[in-house]
């Protein structure tokens, strides 16, 4: 029986982040994991792979759009979706082959299997029992269905089997205009599936700033998109390779079907805690499993601990980075802080998306005085150069201090972009901080600029 200081069940972002950080921090370190490879849902089924198809489909998005006109002549590249899998999946392979370099580089122990808790202060992994003074759970979520349907990977998906598909499908059906549905139906649709969006509220990707909402969901029509919105999908039904969907529009409740190909269950996800033995140690969770920690990401069961995408809290990788890293500090004996206030969200549809801080209606909400700063990517000489012009960048300040309150893009590199407001929002910086810092000409980043002057005395090329 091995000892540990800490072993850490589950090796997504926030997994092997924490064993990393730990190891460094002086500390034995051991990280469980089922998966033939590390890196959790986001290296082999989430983020990296969705992201090697999106980039591959908007190339061929740019070159049936934009090559001629940019005196590129010649015939417009053809799908070889095979070749498409091959290349998501060695862009996956050559990820989570990192983390396992990164793992013997910092001497931590890959447990392979499935982990369990029989007690605090021990792992069962297979058949084996290894004892941890700390134990970090971390072990993600999982695609939560709608009552009734089931996900067979084949014809009614998840994210995990729309990466997968054995051929681009003809007509897909989204069910939810959340993060997963808009990326996945963008990756779908630019491949000439006929898409459409299922959403049970009125607008998109909820949460978000409105402006924002309804920008996204225009530009996505532009691109064949088709929404179906205040729709409550009731069942679907499959027989021989098709889906049937039945939906009813909250606004009269009358009842319509659709058929599909694919149906992608893109309503959430859920924390994977179940066959933990969690709830047999008597740590406390929601009724829906989810981990309950105080801000030192310790549960109620002294030596467990518990990150990511299991406890409350956006399900975001680089939140789950944070917490592992901030974790392990902690059990280090040092002081890990994570600022909730300053995560950003970044949706990489095209245009990318992204948000920090609070929005407008938050702010209308809480009666707080506040001044908008905003500019649109029409005034931005780079993003006009390179058809990149839809969108905007928009600034919410305090109406008396003028810090920086959170920040909504819509446009060119938007997921870049929003790292120079979350660094100011963490230094406290005021809207004029940004305005009096020089941004190299031509680049999509003087859109930020360009907002922040707008909190001021106003923008220069609007
Ligand atoms: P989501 O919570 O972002 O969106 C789910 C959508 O489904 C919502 O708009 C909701 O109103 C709708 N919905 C729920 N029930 C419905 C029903 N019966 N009929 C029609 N619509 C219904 O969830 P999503 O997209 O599944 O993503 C799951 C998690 O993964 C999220 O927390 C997301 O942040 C994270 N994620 C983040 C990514 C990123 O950061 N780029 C990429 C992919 C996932």
């Amino acid at each position: 029986m091995a000892q540990y200081d800490v072993i850490v069940i589950g090796s997504g972002p926030g997994g092997y982040v924490a064993a990393i950080r730990a190891a460094q921090l002086g500390l034995k370190t051991a990280c469980v994991e089922g998966r033939e490879t590390l890196g959790g849902t986001c290296l082999n089924v989430g983020c990296i792979p969705s992201k090697a198809l999106l980039h591959a489909t908007h190339m061929l998005h740019e070159a049936e759009a934009n090559f001629a006109t940019m005196g590129l002549k010649g015939k417009a590249p053809s799908v070889d979706w095979k070749a498409m899998q091959e290349y998501k999946q060695s862009t996956v392979d050559s990820n989570t082959s990192g983390i396992e370099f990164l793992f013997k580089k910092n001497k931590i122990d890959w447990l392979k299997g499935w982990g369990s808790i029989p007690e605090a202060g021990k792992v069962k992994v297979g058949d084996d029992v290894h004892e941890a003074k700390n134990i970090i759970v971390a072990t993600g979520s999982s695609p939560a269905s709608l009552p009734g349907i089931e996900i067979d990977e084949k014809t009614v998906v998840s994210s995990t089997g729309a990466l997968s598909l054995p051929k681009v499908p003809k007509k897909m059906v989204v069910v939810g205009a959340g993060v997963i549905g808009l990326e996945m139906g963008s990756v779908y649709a630019r491949l000439g599936t006929e898409v459409t969006v299922i959403e049970y509220l009125d607008h998109i990707t909820p949460g978000m700033d409105k402006e924002v909402q309804r920008t996204l969901q225009r530009l996505l029509k532009k691109q064949g998109l088709d929404f179906i919105m205040g729709a409550a999908v009731q069942s679907v039904d499959t027989a021989r390779g098709k889906a049937k969907l039945s939906y009813t529009l909250r606004k009269d409740d009358s009842s319509h079907e659709m058929d599909a190909d694919v149906v992608l269950i893109a309503t959430g996800r859920k924390a994977h805690t179940d066959g933990l033995g969690l709830a047999d140690l008597g740590v406390k969770m929601s009724d829906r499993g989810v981990i309950q920690t105080d801000d030192q990401w310790r549960t109620n069961v002294p030596g467990i601990y518990a990150i990511g995408d299991c406890i409350p809290g956006p399900m975001l990788a680089h939140k789950a980075e944070d917490e592992g890293m901030a974790c392990a500090e902690v059990i280090a004996g040092k002081h890990g802080h994570v600022n909730y206030g300053v995560i950003p969200g970044v949706i990489y549809t095209h245009p990318e998306v992204a948000t920090v801080g609070v929005t407008e209606e938050q702010l209308k909400d809480e009666g707080r005085a506040y001044k908008v700063g905003k500019f649109s990517f029409m005034g931005n000489a780079r993003a006009k150069a390179v058809f990149a012009a839809d969108g905007f960048v928009k600034l919410l300040a305090d109406k008396e201090t003028d810090r920086v309150l959170g920040a909504h893009i819509i446009g060119p590199g938007a997921g870049d972009l929003i790292h120079e407001i979350c660094v100011a929002m963490e230094f406290g910086a005021s809207a004029e901080d940004i305005a009096l810092t020089c941004h190299a000409h031509p680049t999509w980043s003087e859109a930020v600029r360009e907002a922040a002057l707008a909190c001021g005395d106003g923008p220069i090329h609007s």
